[in-house]
């Protein structure tokens, strides 16, 4: 008897191989900027490709990603088979695979995204996150560096955190001119990198622009992070975990508000400044999670979920208030977030909502196949 869906797969295989191939031959000659993403298939990753690759339809974007856990291939299933969109997987921290694999384009831009991003993790393994966050960023500046000497030239668009500057009391606001003082290894091998980029281009005068974005929510968030933790055990009926008193502040945007934002910097943003981006949406964690709670009730009814919030032990380190002054890219740039908190809010939770499959195969491990399945003959 013969094996339809193995045919289906083997044909899907060879299509896929016909059009990587053709992408690659087409990229050095038809398309107008080729463009590497790195940590495309992360949460603001595939976002920012979702946004990016119709809108460019005459650039191509490589999305260069190693997988890791926070890695999702799928979230790019709208655009993966565009003739301007490539995908390599490659660890940043593996220097002469990425060198090989950037020798395959003609790049002119970077924006540089692949970073190991939970703070909770940073502070039971912190290795990980000084061998990408730092080593992987020292790589991509190192190829760039040794690009530029050869005579091309590269933009190198460095995506950062808030977190660099620390912790606020009640009053005041991060501007670009706020000392760095982070707290916790990621955000300290955050900082690490934003200096590295910063010593590259006052140095070697690599084209470099930096920005620094307060918290994102949206769809396609990896379920450890705050807003889909919750949505999700609220989902399961499970406890609702609060860190502390509840009363640490965080300063919410919406994913696509920072796609335009990374857009826009990339495109027209100084050389070698920073732009700090932040949705002026300050809110309590307790707040934000009762918020959740509230929507949750109005879209799937059952009992109160607020009844499952479960105050625990602290994150150690804990920074206590973000909020950023983001007057900076307003001003040069025009700049500013266009969902309400409510909103942007409400269309998340609807989005996690419509899409229970994508969560519980978050949950499962299930997405990991993804690749396998789609990629490992192409
Ligand atoms: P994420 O954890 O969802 O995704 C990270 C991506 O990077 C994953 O696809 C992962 O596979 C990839 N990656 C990790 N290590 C890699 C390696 N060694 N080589 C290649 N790829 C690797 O992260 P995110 O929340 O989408 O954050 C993306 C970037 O934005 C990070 O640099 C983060 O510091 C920054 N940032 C995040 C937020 C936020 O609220 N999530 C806010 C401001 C800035
Ligand atoms: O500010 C930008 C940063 O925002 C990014 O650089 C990070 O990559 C991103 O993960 C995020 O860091 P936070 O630590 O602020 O996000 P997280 O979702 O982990 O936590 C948000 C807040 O909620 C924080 O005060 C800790 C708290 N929290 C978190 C979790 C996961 C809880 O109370 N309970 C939880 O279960």
């Amino acid at each position: 008897m013969i094996d339809v869906s193995f045919i289906c797969l083997e044909l899907l295989h060879y299509r896929n191989r016909l059009r990587a191939e053709y992408s690659v031959e087409r990229s050095s000659s038809e398309f107008e900027r080729q463009i590497v993403v790195t940590g495309g298939a992360g949460f603001i990753g595939s976002n920012l490709l979702l946004y990016l690759v119709p809108r460019y339809p005459h650039y191509l974007f490589v999305n260069v990603d190693c997988l890791t856990y926070a890695g999702n291939l799928s979230n790019l299933r709208e655009i993966e088979n565009l003739p301007n969109y490539r995908f390599e997987k490659v660890d940043i921290c593996d220097f002469d695979n990425l060198k090989r694999s950037f020798e395959r384009f003609r790049i002119d831009g970077i924006i540089h995204l692949a970073a190991e991003s939970h703070v909770d993790r940073s502070i039971t393994g912190p290795a990980a996150f000084i061998q990408t966050n730092v080593l992987g960023t020292f790589h991509l500046m190192e190829i760039v560096r040794e690009s530029v000497s050869a005579g091309r030239s590269i933009r190198f668009h460095h995506v950062s955190t808030d977190e660099v500057y620390g912790s606020l009391e009640e009053q005041g606001y991060f501007t670009e001119a706020t000392p760095y003082k982070p707290n916790s290894p990621y955000s300290a091998s955050k900082a690490a990198s934003d200096h590295l980029v910063r010593a590259y281009h006052k140095t070697y005068g690599i084209d470099t622009v930096t920005t620094n974005c307060s918290n994102n929510y949206g769809p396609y968030q990896f379920p450890e992070k705050l807003i889909p933790l919750m949505i999700r055990n609220a989902l399961a009926g499970i406890p609702l975990p609060v860190y502390g008193d509840g009363g640490n502040i965080r300063d919410w945007l919406y994913v696509e508000d920072h796609c335009r934002a990374i857009d826009l910097v990339f495109h027209k943003g100084e050389s070698g400044l920073t732009y700090n981006i932040g949705g002026h949406n300050e809110i309590r964690n307790i707040d934000l999670v009762r918020l959740v709670c509230r929507i949750l009730d109005q879209l799937v009814g059952g009992d109160p979920k607020e009844k499952l919030i479960t105050f625990v032990k602290d994150r150690p380190g804990h920074d206590r208030r973000y909020a950023i002054d983001a007057s900076f890219i307003q001003e040069k740039l025009g700049w500013k977030p266009q969902y309400r908190f409510e909103d942007g809010l409400r269309k998340t939770v609807q989005w996690y909502l419509d899409n229970e499959k994508w969560l519980s195969d978050c949950i499962s491990g299930a997405y990991l196949q993804y690749y396998q399945k789609m990629y490992q003959n192409r």
